[in-house]
């Protein structure tokens, strides 16, 4: 094989691996930006060698072109509905007719959850993705293969942990989970963009674009739960089924259980009722189904659905309760959000007295007023948001509602730019914006100052103690000890706090700055490839920055705009005569380890378990301390023990020091 098409197909393969390790066992190895250094390395290849692009290399998922409109596929066996059971006792009367039905007692079930996301078909020829389609009226679907290339957990060639079939038709559920919404409405209202609604509509609505290029910026996964047609490869049970896809490659929900007879079902109903809101994504129910297909077979269909399975509905997240105001709060980008003060009602197990009505635009599309009834609905951690009014019960003497064109918190201008959803206070030095901004800085993902509340960034601000984030460094024992619920000892712990988080990274401190658009990942992403120097950064131009892999238009000119403020370069010196400091970057280079897991044991005589773990590190590799299933390499010196056993056993590679050294050696010189 030519050489340049053996690295190639390596890279397809540690990609494809990669991406099974992420979607489908959600035990990744190596990090998003190591991923995507290896996916840089392979476009590079394929654009210098145009022929040897494999139909199924992870670059091929978005380049096809927008479309007119969608073709029609007609599903080979008909996509069914579900019956439904609405309580226990209906789910008792389901099980009782199965076993008369089949004439059998003792009856194994299995209990899936029920996503409320979109239906869809994969079709697979001889283990390659041919075409996929959404469920349409059950007989006909639309043809969305190209949207569904493009999300990553679709395996687009199957795994050959099974045999593969010459046809294999799976179905699986397309949904967004409520982090990925989340972050993805913050990011569209940061771009002036209109939010989703909700992340059933969001996923509906990238599944159904033309264009397939905006569907890959959409963060749709999938859980994979029943068969279509499957031709030279047999199950005997849906037990069967589930537990071969992963080896194919298929995300299939870990919630899935199995079990025998009506308590199980009824467990299984109650106990997911219980977790439902703990859950990252939406689910309106359970779908019971009988394991064995020969009894499926027995059982047969009804006209829409089939008798061997149920769908057990779970209680409405949505309820009706009245808005008692409209409120404007303030953000630390100045946005100012509409949010209804409700009288407090019971959502699925959670009193909610607020919800998100997100921008004029949206509350002038659905016409919310001050004293409406209106239906709320609330998702796992997304914020409850108001879905429609009830417009039969709008009292007399209401009016539309408008943002104030002041800020509420410090009366200065609000004004929104013609292109965006967004209104802003105009007003920097707004005190709400200041605690936003503090409270971005200190919080988790950025600086992580541990014990700095909401209620102490409050007393701080109003007190003119921390007018900007440079100022938390400034902080004297005794500000903190004379402010309300404030001891000597939690003085000291905050002082404390503050000196510990001056040594830092680059990334969290740029992070941590609250530039718009540049976020975690970005913030990493900047530290790469300014090598963790600040000036760099702040001397570059938006050419600079659009040059590297992952950093867009929108986000470079965010990045020179900030540095363009004399105000926020004053702030970062402030900062850095603080005592702030960087670790040291390590340049993360993409090689034939990215990813991999070393063990060293024994004694090592050639060089120092942390010289070892530095090596590794810098060719994006990891090292481990104890050998298991996932361990690549076992480097091991004179005297190892166990380790060495356990590898031996577990079949792991074992280097001696000087292969390992030879092996850095060579890596370090491609
Ligand atoms: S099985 C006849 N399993 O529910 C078998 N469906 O009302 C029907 N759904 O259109 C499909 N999670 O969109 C099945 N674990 C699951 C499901 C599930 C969600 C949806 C699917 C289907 C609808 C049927």
């Amino acid at each position: 094989m030519h050489g340049i098409q053996k690295i190639i197909n390596d890279l397809c393969d540690q990609l494809n691996y990669h991406n099974i390790r992420y979607y489908v066992h959600d035990d990744p190895s190596i990090s998003d930006s190591e991923y995507d250094k290896l996916l840089r390395e392979l476009q590079k290849l394929e654009s210098e060698h145009p022929h040897l692009v494999k139909a199924d290399s992870p670059t091929q998922r978005v380049g096809a072109f927008p479309l007119a409109e969608f073709g029609s596929i007609t599903h080979r066996i008909p996509m069914l509905s579900l019956s439904n059971a609405m309580d226990a006792e209906e789910i008792e009367q389901f099980h009782e007719q199965t076993q008369k039905g089949l004439g059998v007692k003792k009856i194994r079930y299995v209990a899936e959850p029920k996503l409320d996301g979109l239906a869809v078909e994969l079709v697979y020829e001889n283990g390659v993705f041919i075409s996929g389609s959404t469920r349409g009226n059950g007989e006909v679907g639309e043809d969305i293969t190209h949207n569904l290339k493009t999300i990553k957990a679709i395996p687009l060639k199957l795994q050959d942990g099974h045999k593969i079939p010459s046809l294999l038709e799976v179905r699986g559920e397309v949904f967004i989970s409520h982090k990925d919404f989340k972050s993805m409405n913050e990011k569209r209202l940061e771009n002036g963009e209109q939010p989703f609604a909700n992340p059933r509509n969001s996923a509906a609505g990238s599944l159904r674009q033309l264009n397939p290029t905006i569907t890959a910026t959409r963060p749709l996964r999938i859980f994979c739960y029943a068969p279509g047609t499957i031709e030279g490869v047999k199950f005997k049970s849906q037990k069967d089924f589930l537990d071969t896809l992963p080896k194919w490659g298929f995300p299939v929900n870990p919630l899935i259980e199995i079990g025998f007879g009506v308590s199980f079902l009824k467990k299984y109903y109650i106990h997911t009722e219980e977790i439902r809101n703990n859950l990252d994504y939406d689910i309106d129910g359970v779908v019971f189904k009988v394991n064995s297909f020969s009894h499926q077979d027995e059982l047969g269909m009804r006209s829409r659905s089939p008798r061997w399975a149920i769908a057990g509905k779970l209680k409405a997240q949505q309820v009706t309760t009245t808005i008692l105001n409209i409120e404007a709060s303030v953000g630390r980008t100045g946005a100012v959000t509409p949010v209804a003060k409700l009288h407090p009602v019971n959502v699925g197990g959670v009193i909610v007295s607020n919800a998100t009505l997100h921008n004029q635009d949206e509350i002038d599309r659905k016409d919310v007023r001050i004293g409406d009834s209106v239906l709320i609905q609330r998702a796992g951690d997304v914020i409850p948001e108001v879905v429609k009014v009830i417009l039969d019960k709008r009292p007399k003497g209401t009016h539309p509602y408008k943002l104030p064109e002041y800020c509420p918190v410090c009366n200065h201008q609000v004004r929104r730019a013609e292109d965006e959803a967004v209104a802003r206070c105009q007003n920097m030095a707004c005190p709400a914006q200041i605690k936003g901004r503090i409270q971005h800085f200190i919080s988790k993902n950025c600086m992580d100052i541990d014990g700095f509340g909401e209620k102490l960034v409050d007393q701080l601000v109003e007190k003119g103690h921390v007018m900007s984030v440079a100022d938390i460094f400034k902080i004297t024992h005794d500000q903190l000890a004379s402010l309300e619920r404030m001891g000597d000892k939690s003085a000291t712990n905050v002082i404390t706090a503050i000196d510990a988080a001056k040594s830092t990274t680059f990334a969290r401190f740029i992070h941590a700055l609250g530039i718009r658009n540049v976020g975690e990942h970005s913030s990493k992403v900047l530290q790469q490839a300014f090598s963790g120097s600040l000036e760099k950064l702040s001397n570059a131009t938006v050419k600079d920055l659009t040059r590297i892999y992952e950093i867009g238009d929108v986000m470079a000119q965010c990045v020179v705009d900030f540095f363009a403020d004399p105000t926020n370069l004053h702030l970062i010196q402030s900062c850095l005569d603080s005592g702030i400091s960087f670790e040291k970057v390590e340049k993360i280079q993409a090689s034939g380890i990215t990813g991999k897991i070393f063990v060293f044991t024994g004694s090592l005589l050639k060089f120092s378990r942390k010289e070892a773990h530095v090596m590794v590190e810098k060719l994006g590799a990891r090292a481990s301390g104890s050998v298991s299933k996932k361990t690549d390499y076992v480097v091991a010196g004179p005297g190892a023990g166990s380790k060495l056993d356990n590898a031996n056993l577990l079949d792991i590679d074992v280097l001696t020091e000087e292969e390992f050294l030879k092996m850095m050696k060579e890596l370090e010189s491609k």
